[in-house]
This record gives structure tokens, sequence and C-alpha cells, in this order.
């Protein structure tokens, strides 16, 4: 039996959800273990495009999907977000899809929080999707945060919505010059919410468990992107959860023996959307191809992704904080076209080489990246299903990324598509 943690190596927007889509048919379960609808998780089946932000995307494979207790939910997004895929002829029953009851809320006053406070970091702002994400994980850690189980509690969660909004009125009016929030509105709007999310909520870390004793497999699928994670990406230009696969426990509540696999989505090239520091971020010509030859917009906030060549440096820190055991590469079809391609080895700072990506966002902002040049292709690789009938100058460059990162490259994708793929390895067959 094999259970995989799908994560992004980059800072997100790697492929994440065509992979999970595909690898799904092979699974039981789907469960998302962190983040909430900052993702924008994109599966294209026979032509039609479906965008996920807080379902996971096993939900078109009809696979059961879980909403685990480390994501941030917010109740208004999930709810129309069931009513487009019920829309869309897909089974969103309770049967295939759990909620965990310890998963915390998003408020309105979390969105609220999260446009002020980018509004008075100016120049500093970190550009976040405006979700409320943050706010919301500063209330989990703080304990002032509001769980399902809270929510299915009616009284206790009127009595937690007035006890709250004191703190959350002061900060809005006084410190930011906003409007306050008015607690029966919330009242009335979360009692809809209960009703309706109700018959989901459960505890998912019990039917995991049940599901794998009995020989299930489990498809874990990561949100962001490992140097978007809070304590190991470009912080403070984060999200405010870990994205690397070690969360997928805590963020599931299972164990750590439980994991048998780790898959990394690496794009071909680099892309970050949002502020922070990003060293092989090209500014010319060859970056905007890239960025329109990808349609490289957000598919959250229809933001214009930055684009760059693709790093190692940050790759193999990929491979190192999350165990990878291969790599998923999206999106090479992409730089077909281009007389030559850069991959970056290495950075230099203050003369030196460091081969290891820095901590420090001073010394991270000064360091250029060593690159080395390879040929490009000219063929369009959108219609080849084996890596053989790949143009020799593309093998090379899948073997080159191999050789820097010490990691097998399982799975090429070549296009949108769930069939535009060429699968080397399948981490789930056979098992
Ligand atoms: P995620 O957040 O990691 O799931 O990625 P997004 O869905 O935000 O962004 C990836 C985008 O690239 C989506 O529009 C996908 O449909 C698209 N995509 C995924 N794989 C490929 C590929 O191999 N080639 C091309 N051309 N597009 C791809
Ligand atoms: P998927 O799962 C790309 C970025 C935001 C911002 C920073 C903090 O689709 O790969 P937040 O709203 O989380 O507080 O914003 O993180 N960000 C993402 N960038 N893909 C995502 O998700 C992202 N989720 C958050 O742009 O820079
Ligand atoms: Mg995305």
């Amino acid at each position: 039996m094999a259970n995989i943690v799908i994560v992004g190596t980059q800072w997100g927007d790697e492929g994440k959800g065509k992979i999970v889509d595909l690898l799904a048919e092979y699974a039981d379960i789907v469960v998302r273990f962190q983040g909430g609808n900052n993702a924008g998780h994109t599966m294209v089946v026979d032509g039609e495009q479906f965008i996920s932000h807080l379902v996971p995307s096993g939900i078109l494979q009809g696979k059961t999907c879980v909403i685990g207790n480390g994501m941030v939910v917010d109740p208004e997004v999930l709810i129309s977000e069931i009513d487009y895929l019920i829309e869309k002829g897909i089974d969103v029953s309770p049967e295939k899809l759990k909620i965990s009851e310890k998963a915390h809320l998003i408020m309105p006053y979390h969105k609220r929080l999260d446009a002020a406070r980018e509004e008075a970091r100016q120049k500093q702002r970190i550009g976040t999707t405006g979700r409320g994400i943050g706010p919301c994980y500063e209330d989990k850690a703080s304990r002032r945060g509001i769980r399902f189980v809270d929510l299915l509690d009616a009284k206790g969660f009127d009595e937690k919505i007035k006890s709250v909004s004191e703190e959350k009125n002061f900060l809005l009016t006084q410190l930011y010059s906003s409007e306050g929030i008015s607690i029966d509105e919330i009242i009335a709007a979360y009692a809809e919410y209960r009703a309706r999310l109700a018959p989901y909520v459960s505890n998912i870390s019990l039917f995991i468990d049940k599901g794998v004793r009995a020989g299930w497999q489990v498809l874990f699928e990561g949100a962001q992107g490992t140097h978007l994670d809070i304590d190991h990406g470009t912080y403070p230009y984060v999200t405010s959860s870990n994205t690397v696969s070690g969360n997928a426990c805590c963020g599931s509540g299972i164990g750590p023996k439980r994991i048998t696999g780790v898959t990394g989505i690496a794009k071909a090239y680099t892309t970050r959307v949002g502020q922070g520091p990003f060293p092989t971020e090209l500014f010319d010509e060859t970056g905007d191809q890239i960025q329109k030859k990808g349609a490289e917009f957000g598919a959250t906030t229809g933001r214009k992704r930055r684009c760059g060549w693709i790093d190692t440096v940050i790759l193999r820190n990929a491979v190192r904080l999350n165990s990878l055991t291969g790599f998923a590469m999206t999106k090479l079809d992409v730089l077909g076209g281009l007389e030559e391609l850069k991959i970056c080895t290495a950075y230099t700072y203050e003369g030196n080489e460091l081969l290891e990506f820095p901590a420090d966002l001073n010394v991270l902002s000064q360091c250029e990246p060593v690159y080395e040049t390879v040929p490009g292709w000219s063929e369009d690789i959108s219609s080849i299903r084996s890596h053989e009938d790949l143009p020799e100058n593309t093998k090379s460059y899948l073997k080159r990324i191999e050789a820097l990162t010490e990691t097998p490259i399982d799975i090429i994708s070549v296009g949108p598509g769930r069939d535009e793929t060429i699968v080397m390895k399948n981490s789930f067959a056979g098992s």
C-alpha cells in the first residue's frame, strides 16, 4: 500500500492540481492538509478546466476528499465551490467530502485585517492573496480561533464571536481607521453555513486511520510551495502555514510512518506571484515569452506571475526539506522554441559560491545566480507520450536537473490536460 504526499517545490503554482488529479485515479482518498483558498489548483479533463481552491483535486476522479485540520476554511467560498461542482454533475455529498472538525474557519474580520495590514505595510507589503489566511492562522496560534467543532455548537459560537469582536473592532477602527464588524451579521451568516456544512464535519484522523488499516491508499495534496513555507521559505514573504511534506501528518492527524513517498512538483522554469526575492527572475523578452506561452496568471487572483529560469539551488532545498522521492516536472512544453536554456546551479555572494539557499533575505537579495547554458529544442513536445520520443536536448535538460538535484524525475507533464503526461514511475502502481 502506498500513501503519497504531493508538494510544490518552488513558490506555488507548479501544477500540483494537475498531478493530484492524475494520480488520484490510484488513490482511495485525497487529503488537503494546509492552506485555504489562497490556493488555486487547476485540472483540465477532456478540454474542460476546473479550478479548486478548497476542495481537494481528487474530486473529479470521484474519490473521497478530505479537508484536513491544518486547513483554514472560508465557509462561503467552500459552499460556492461545492455548488459549482454539483452543477457540473460531480458528486460532492458528505460521503465524498469530509471536513475536519478541527479545521479553522476564516471569518469576515480575517479578510478585513488581511487587507488592512497589507495597506499599512505599503512598500513592505507581502502581496498576499487577501483571503484572510494570515490573520486566521494568527488566531489559531494565539488560541482565539474558531473551529468547525465550535461552529456546530450554536450557542457557544455566538458567545465566542462576541468575545473576539471587541479586539477585532478595536484593531479595525482604532489602528486601521476602518469600519468595524457587525456581530449580528456574522452570527446570521454563519448560522446558514452551519446548516449547510454540518453533515460534512467529522473526525478525519479516525476516518483516514480506519481507511489505511483497511488497505486504502491516500494521496496528500499540498498547497503553495516549499519556498512559501512559514519556517523554510523566504520569510516574511511566505504564507502562514507549513507547506512542506512533514505537515501532511500534523495537518491531517496521522503519524509519519504512514507516508511511503513524497513527490515534488517542479515547473520546468520558475514562477512567483506576490512580493519577495526570486534570484533567477527574468526581466527581459525571454521572461515575457515564458509568461505568455505558459499563460502565467494566478489561478486565484489573476495576477501576472513573475517568471525566471529553473533554479536547482531551491530544488535541492526542496529535496532535503520534504524527503522527496521523486519529481514531477510540469510545463516542459512551454520551453519549446527557446534557442538556449539556463539552469541555475549555485549562487555567488560577495565573490563566494553558495550552494545552499540562505536564510537571510539581505544575503539572498545580493546573490547572483550561476548559470549553465544548455541548448533548447524547437519541436512541439505536447503530443509526445513516451520519454524515448522526446527530443535529445529535452532529455539532456531533464538528465542535468536529475543530476544536479540527485533526484529522479518520475513524471513529465507536457500540457495542462490529464492525458498530456509521461509517467515513467507511478508511486502507487504495483503497491
Ligand atoms: P497549482 O496551484 O500547483 O495546482 O498550479 P496552478 O493550477 O495554479 O497553475 C498551473 C497552470 O499550469 C494551470 O493553468 C495548469 O492548467 C497549467 N499546467 C499544468 N501542467 C501543465 C503543462 O505541463 N503544460 C502546460 N502548458 N500547462 C500546464
Ligand atoms: P497554490 O496552492 C502561489 C503567495 C501569495 C503571497 C504569499 C502570502 O495555488 O500553489 P497568503 O494569501 O497565503 O497570505 O499570501 O503567498 N501564495 C501563493 N502563490 N500559489 C499559491 O497557492 C499561493 N498561495 C499563497 O501570492 O505572495
Ligand atoms: Mg495555483
